[in-house]
Formats: structure tokens, sequence, C-alpha cells
């Protein structure tokens, strides 16, 4: 997704802007570009391709001097990644930069057509920069106001007036902005990555409020232009939080901090071996009468909601529905007063989670959001709210932000099977308990699972399609082994319930064809190896990641590769067993040259459906 930074102060603005935009670098981009004041006038450079591309074009052209500025890194909605299409984009007077999507840019782009204005680009951004134009009267607020009640879509704006050189105005509607300040300088940022090398401190803007930044400070008005006092955010993480370490890349950083994050987010919500979900607004009493449960999600986090299926439908006998958040929204879901939606994002800004969000609200439905990062949409929308504790997560594949989903679900179906007594208070402890050695199990098949998983990479990297493949747990799990591996490497694979294949899947199977099994549930391992023997047979080579209890029974030639984990309470497992899964999709990524922390095509966050 796009990214917006903007500053204003005593520093080299250009230098900022770029120093900034590369921590929002994650969120995924193919072209950038920044516009600074320069005596009065305003310079932009922009470029199709990575900020070293800007950072030459800088070079070559002269990088704007100046205090006062805005930059951006643009992901391509609206017409191809190209010089031309990348922002800041510009009316006579104003220049603007611009994270959403304008829904009726076609028609008010129309508009300005027939009252004479010429276009040099094809974005929805450049629709609003002369939209700014057409409407200025020498007010900026009221002028941003009132192309504000024009606009349908969703929008974060940095935007500068030429004839105030000594302000920079934010905006925003559903797409995310931060105002970060300091000691004579402010900032502007789509996250909070991009300003933790100046300042910890910050603003959340809401939708429709307007922020004017001066060097002296920042002031913010409501969308009827009456001023409002905001709170002053602190950040919770430094900047080291938000580095590498040391780590070649974010992804495997953050597999390494997953022990780390399981402990953080799990620890303050156990109290004398039981689950205490209070401080997020959950008490037994709350939830003891909820009869249907929906979970919401996209991607990772919907995986996570898989998970949380088996398990609170297990502990707590409770129905549980796993829907894909852009198809719930459009399909006129069955959701009835006094049900419980979950919606899992690690980002809280995922269009289609909020939408989604909105609409179980609507119908009448308790929403309890489980959301990594602080303060975001989604976060400050649901009537329940539990935060993974991951700390920010800036690879593009989700890693930690997954494994404290899971812990976070666990939390809640053991809580919830408390309340509705299906599950006695020493069974609950002894699966608390257990959960607690989790973390330690994690650094211990990070540690012992490294070495194998980078082989067995060398020989993925030659195949064009893989299957994975399980049972119950390992099937939902497999579904996230899978996604993990095409989005780094490339290369194609599905997940299948290992009991389907059988029914079609298997006519795939040739000796160009590794099948990922996973298989961590004694009772139903049996079922899994016939699965696993059937398509080795037909000429699979087979990886499997099973327990060292399954492994020890396995006889020889069985698979290819056997990559061991240690046996843990079996409803834990998908905590131990996603890990070699992660660390196969980055190694192979890394063999096949692939950046892994930002995938082709992929963004972060999706803020755009
Ligand atoms: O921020 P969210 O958790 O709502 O994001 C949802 C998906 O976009 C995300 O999990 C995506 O699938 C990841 N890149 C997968 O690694």
């Amino acid at each position: 997704m796009c990214g917006i930074v903007g500053y204003i102060g005593p520093k080299d603005c250009s230098d900022v802007l770029v120093s900034a935009l590369t921590k929002l670098e994650y969120r995924g981009y193919d072209s950038a570009g920044i516009a600074v004041f320069e005596n009065d006038a305003i310079k932009t450079v922009k470029t199709q391709g990575k900020l070293k591309d800007l950072e030459d074009k800088l070079k070559s052209v002269g990088k704007p001097q100046g205090h006062v500025g805005i930059g951006h890194t643009r992901w391509a909605t609206h017409g191809e990644p190209s010089d031309i299409n990348s922002h800041p984009h510009s009316g006579a007077r104003v220049t603007i930069v611009h994270n959403g999507i304008i829904e009726n840019y076609i028609e008010l782009k129309e508009f300005l057509i027939s009252k004479g204005r010429e276009f040099l680009s094809e974005t929805d951004t450049e629709v609003v920069a002369q939209l700014l134009d057409y409407k200025y009267n020498g007010n900026p607020l009221e002028t941003i106001d009132s192309v504000m009640a024009e606009l349908k879509g969703s929008f974060a704006l940095g935007i500068m007036f030429k004839d105030f050189p000594d302000r920079v105005f934010a905006v925003r509607r559903e797409s995310p902005l931060i105002v970060g300040v300091a000691e004579g300088e402010c900032f502007i940022a789509s996250d909070v990555p991009a300003i933790l090398k100046y300042t910890k401190n910050y603003y959340l803007l809401e939708h429709d409020e307007i922020a004017t930044l001066t060097k002296d400070g920042v002031n913010f008005v409501d969308e009827h232009l009456d001023p409002i006092e905001k709170e002053l955010k602190t950040a919770d993480w430094d900047m080291e939080a938000a580095e590498k370490s040391g780590y070649p890349h974010f992804m495997i950083k953050e597999i390494n901090e997953q022990p780390d994050a399981i402990r953080t987010t799990i620890m303050p919500r156990i109290k004398e071996g039981l689950p205490c979900l209070e401080e997020c607004g959950i008490t037994l009493e709350k939830i003891k009468n909820f009869k249907n449960i929906t979970i919401v999600a996209c991607g990772t986090a919907m995986h996570a909601g898989m998970v949380g299926k088996y398990v609170i439908e297990d502990l707590a006998r409770v129905p549980v529905n796993v829907d894909i958040a852009s198809e719930f929204r459009y399909r006129n879901p069955i959701i009835n007063e006094g049900d419980l939606v979950i919606i899992i994002s690690q980002s809280g800004e995922t269009a289609d989670s909020l939408a989604a969000m909105r609409l179980a609200k609507q119908k009448g439905a308790k929403t309890l959001a489980i959301v990594n990062a602080k303060g975001s949409s989604i976060a400050r929308e649901a009537d329940m709210l539990i935060y993974t504790l991951a700390g920010p997560e800036i690879a593009v594949a989700s890693t930690k932000a997954y494994i404290t989903q899971l812990s976070v679900m666990y939390l809640f179906a053991f809580e919830l099977a408390l309340a509705k007594e299906t599950l006695s208070e020493p069974e609950c402890k002894r699966l608390v308990s257990a959960l607690i050695k989790m973390p330690e199990a994690v650094s211990f098949v990070i540690k012992n699972c490294e070495e194998k998983c980078k082989y067995i990479a060398t020989k993925l990297i030659t195949s064009e399609s893989l299957l994975y493949i399980g049972r119950g747990l390992d099937y939902a799990l497999s579904m996230e082994g899978s996604l993990k591996l095409k989005e780094v490497s490339y290369i194609h694979s599905e997940s299948y319930a290992a009991g389907e294949l059988k029914h079609g899947t298997i006519s795939l199977i040739d000796n160009e064809m590794p099948v990922i099994s996973v298989a961590t549930q004694t009772d139903i391992i049996p079922k899994t190896i016939s699965n696993i023997v059937e398509v080795k047979s037909r000429g699979a080579k087979i990886i499997l990641v099973c327990t060292d209890v399954c492994a020890r029974g396995l006889k020889d030639g069985v698979a290819d590769y056997v990559i061991e984990i240690p046996h843990t309470d079996e409803l834990l497992m998908p905590i131990t067993a996603v890990v070699p899964l992660q660390m196969l999709a980055y190694y192979t990524a890394i063999n096949k040259g692939n950046d892994p922390d930002k995938p082709r095509n992929l963004a972060k966050s999706v803020t755009v459906e």
C-alpha cells in the first residue's frame, strides 16, 4: 500500500522524507517521490522504481533544499507504475500525496475536464489535487473541507498549498495517518516506524479531521472546522524493534522473535493459572451466552481463524464459521443479534476486514477484534479488543503476528470453554500451563530445524508446484504453510485436506511434485500416513513435518525428508508446527534470490479493496 510522509522543521527536509520513506518500504511500492518548498516554490522529484532510484534521481536533478515537504511511496492502483503516475501530484497551487482510493474520481475528473482542467496522469490522486486547486479560496482549511465533502472512498492526504510555504496539511478518511511531534518539528506518516528515528510522540488522526502542521506544533480541526484537542500517544517500541538487528531480513528476524512475541502476548492475560481477559473487556459473564461465532479475516489472519475454529469448537462446543472478509461483506451473511463476530488483523486497517466488522455491528453482533497495530481502525471500533503484542511486523509475510493470533485464539477458547462449563478449571489450568511452555518449544524448533529447512529448501527451488496436506488442525496449518511459500518464493502451491486428495487432486501427482505433509495429531496420523503412501507411490517427494513421537513410529522410506518437532499438547501443536513451514518458505525465497521482505505485487497492509 502507498506510504505517506511529511515534515516541517529545521532538518534537511529531503533527507528526512527519504529516510522516513525507507521505514514504510515494507508496505510494498513501485514508485516514490517527494515535494519540498524551496524558496517558496514547490519542487517535486519522483520516479518509478525503488527509493534507491529516487535517491539517484535526487542526485542527478538536485535535491530540493528546504524545510517543509511531503513524500510518498506508491503502490499502483489507478494507472501503471510510471514516473508520471508517481506522487506527489499537483494542481497550479497545491501539491499532494495520497494513500487510498477515490471511488468517484471518474465523475470528478469529467467535471474538472468540463471546466477546462487538463490531467497529466491516470491517477485518482491527481483528481484530488486538481479539485483542491479548483476550489481553492485562499483558505486551506475551508478548501480541504469542501473537497472532502465531495470525495467518496478512502484517503489519507498530505497537502501543501503554494501560498502557505510554512505549513503542511493532513487529512484522512479510512486510510491510516499519524502526526508526529518533537521540539520545533512535526511529521506526518502512514505508520509509526517512519517517525521513530525522530520522535516517539504522535497523534492518531481520526476520520475527517484536518491537521495543520507548522514548525511550532500542530492544530487539529474536525469536519466543521471546529478546533479539537487530541490525546498525545507515545510509541512503546523503538527503532531497534523496527530494524533488522543483524538479521539479513525482517522475515527471519520476526520468525526468531516468535518465542518472545508469544510470551509478551499471553503472560499478562494469565492469572493464577487461568486465562484472564478482563483488561480486554472480556469476562465469563459477558461471553457465556454466545451461541454462534463467526471469525472474519483475510490471508494469514484468516488461517489463524481456521485454527481458532477447531479449538473453540473442540473445547467450548460453540459452532464457529470462518469467513474471508471480502466474501463476508458482500453476501448478506447470516449474523443475528447476540452473535459474536471475531475480526483478526495484524494491521487493523485491512479494508475488507474493517468493512466486515462494521457490517457485523450493523446486524447487531458483538465484535471482538484481535489486532496487532495499536490504535488502528479495527482496534478502535470493536466492542472488545485483544491486542496481539507481537511488536511491529515489518516483513510482508506475516509470521510473528500469526503465532500471536494463534496464542490469543487459544486463550479466548479456554475462557469461552470455562464460561460454557465445557472445560473444568483443572483441565483449563493444564492447558494454560502447556501454553506457557510454547515459547520454549518454539525456540527449540527454530534452533533445531533451521539447518534442515535450509537444506530442504534447496530441493524445492526447481519445483513449479507443491501440495500441502494435513487433516484437522494440520489442514488448517497447511493453508498457512502454502500461503507463506507462494507469497515469498513465487512457487505455486495448494493446501488440501489429506482425505480429499483421492477426489481429484491426486491426478496432479508425478515425480516432479513435492508434497509437504503435516502430521501432528496422533489419532489421525495413520490416516495421513496412508495418504502419504498413496502420493509417494505415484512419485511425489515427501517432506513430512511431524512430532518426534510420530517420527519414531515411521517405517523407513515413507518420507524423503522428515522435520521433527517436539510433541506438546496436541491442541497447541500448530504453534510449533508452523515454524518449519515459515522457514521452508523463507529459505526457498532466499535460494531463488527473492527478497522475502518485499515480495512482488504484495503490500503489507491492504487498506483498499
Ligand atoms: O493486516 P491483516 O492481518 O488484516 O492482513 C491480512 C492479510 O493481508 C495478511 O495476513 C497477508 O495474507 C499476509 N501478507 C500473509 O503473510
